[in-house]
């Protein structure tokens, strides 16, 4: 029999989920505690930006596997529930969050069914998982509780979550496997690796994962900023070494850094952490990944000063991009945006474009200046500010482009324009980490 599925949290990880889960056959009911969350993907609409997803959340509610409850009841005969909640960091520390988590687990324990399985999806300090598993036998000790995380790339989150590059499991028996084996059979014929791994390690390999890669940003940014001070060209020098397949050339992008719901929260959660283990020693590094990733901000305002003026009252600044990253609304950390933020504080007069997160950095920042077109954002300005790396901005034809501004002047904080493009077009053109003769 097929097994029925529940997904208890509908945001960006809980909606793609169940979406993708029931285009593998399953039938699935999300959950959450946001009615109008519930309301608006049971209508067919997601309440995100996410490429793909919309079309298959449409096809799958079609189909009839799919449904969407704000009543907790509707889940209870269900065979395996994945809780997808989020963990943000705490208001007052570097910590995670986990209301959320443990309130979803004690919102389903008391109802659902004997011998169920309840996956963990969420991103969470170690030792939750077992805290949780503990929690929920107590109220029903013939159920269960199992750690999958979650890896899947805003902007990719159908694909990485059909197609994802390793499946890893955090169980304390073969059952639990099992289960979860029949949850990811078509993956598990794809031959995707599949990882069995106890509570505690497939808790870390996520935060792990993402400490690495937030460790390889910040690693380029500060070559970046030994190439500035040496006239040194990071972009070449982070292609040369990433020729080396021991390195690898992605995550390499040099710029204004990285942002986002994920990599920012989930390295400083890792660092209180470890202080709670005792062995804050180890993560100390990130300590430093974190500074050198906000610094990349400061950079970028420095470059502005330098290139326009150390007063910027009343210079009238463009930015193109506000997402934290292209293919995206999401604005939260988003550098672009902080960096928007700060220039306006400082007395410039800023213009904010971006072709999907506009209507969400406008509920943030509802104080800086919007535009719906590149032109109009451009219009008049004194200097352009590439922020976020969307298509179409490298689309951007910088011949037409400078008859629009009041000075040529670009500075590409993502490393992602065609530099002599730019230049030839009559740009002046700037960039983090490049020499900026
Ligand atoms: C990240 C991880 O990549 C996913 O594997 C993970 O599942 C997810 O967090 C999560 O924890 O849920 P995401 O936040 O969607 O995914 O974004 P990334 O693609 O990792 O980019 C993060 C930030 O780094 C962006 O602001 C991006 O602009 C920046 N970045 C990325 C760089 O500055 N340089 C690079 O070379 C790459």
């Amino acid at each position: 029999m097929t097994l029925k599925i529940s997904v208890i949290g509908t945001g960006y990880l809980g909606a793609t989920h169940a979406a993708c889960m029931s285009s593998l056959g399953f039938e699935v009911i999300g959950i959450d505690v946001d009615p109008a969350k519930i309301e608006s993907l049971a209508a067919g609409t997601i309440p995100f930006y996410e490429p793909g997803l919309q079309e298959l959340l449409q096809s799958e509610l079609a189909s009839g596997r799919l449904s969407f409850s704000a009543d907790f009841n509707t889940i209870k005969d269900c065979d395996v529930h994945f809780i997808c909640v989020g963990t943000p960091q705490v208001k007052d520390g570097l910590a995670a969050d986990l209301t959320y988590v443990f309130g979803a687990l004690r919102s389903i324990a008391p109802i659902i069914k004997d011998g169920s399985l309840v996956v963990g999806k969420s991103t969470v300090p170690v030792g939750t998982a077992a805290k949780m598993r503990e929690e929920l036998l107590t109220v029903n000790p013939s159920t269960d509780l199992a750690w999958n995380p979650e890896f899947l790339r805003e902007g990719f989150a159908v694909e990485d979550t059909l197609k994802p590059n390793r499946l890893v499991v955090g169980v304390t028996n073969d059952r639990a496997e099992e289960i979860l084996r029949e949850v990811y059979a078509k993956s598990l014929t794809e031959e995707t690796p599949w990882v069995v791994a106890d509570l505690p390690t497939a808790e870390l390999v996520k935060v792990a994962a993402n400490s690495f890669l937030a460790t390889k940003i910040s690693f380029i940014n500060a070559m970046a900023e030994i190439c500035e001070a040496a006239g040194g060209d990071v972009t070449v020098l982070a292609k040369a070494i990433g020729y080396d397949p021991r390195i690898g050339s992605r995550f390499l992008q040099a710029g204004i850094g990285f942002g986002g719901g994920c990599l920012p929260k989930d390295i400083r959660a890792f660092m209180a952490r470890s202080q709670e283990l005792g062995a804050q020693q180890a993560l100390e590094f990130l300590r430093e990944i974190d500074s050198i990733n906000l610094r990349a901000r400061t950079r970028m305002i420095d470059l502005v000063r330098k290139d326009l003026s150390e007063d910027l009252r009343g210079k009238k600044i463009a930015v193109l991009g506000a997402a934290f990253k292209p293919d995206s609304d999401d604005v939260r950390d988003s550098p672009a945006l902080d960096i928007a933020v700060q220039i306006q504080g400082a007395g410039a007069l800023v213009t904010v474009h971006d072709p999907k997160a506009i209507e969400n950095a406008a509920k943030r920042f509802p104080t800086l200046g919007f535009a719906e077109s590149i032109e109009e954002c451009v219009a008049g300005a004194d200097l352009v500010l590439h922020l976020t790396e969307w298509k179409i901005y490298r689309e951007i034809d910088p011949t037409a482009l400078i008859k629009l501004v009041a000075n040529a002047i670009v500075i590409d904080g993502r490393n992602a324009l065609d530099r002599d493009k730019w230049r030839n077009a009559g740009w002046k053109f700037r960039a983090l980490g490049r020499s900026n003769i």
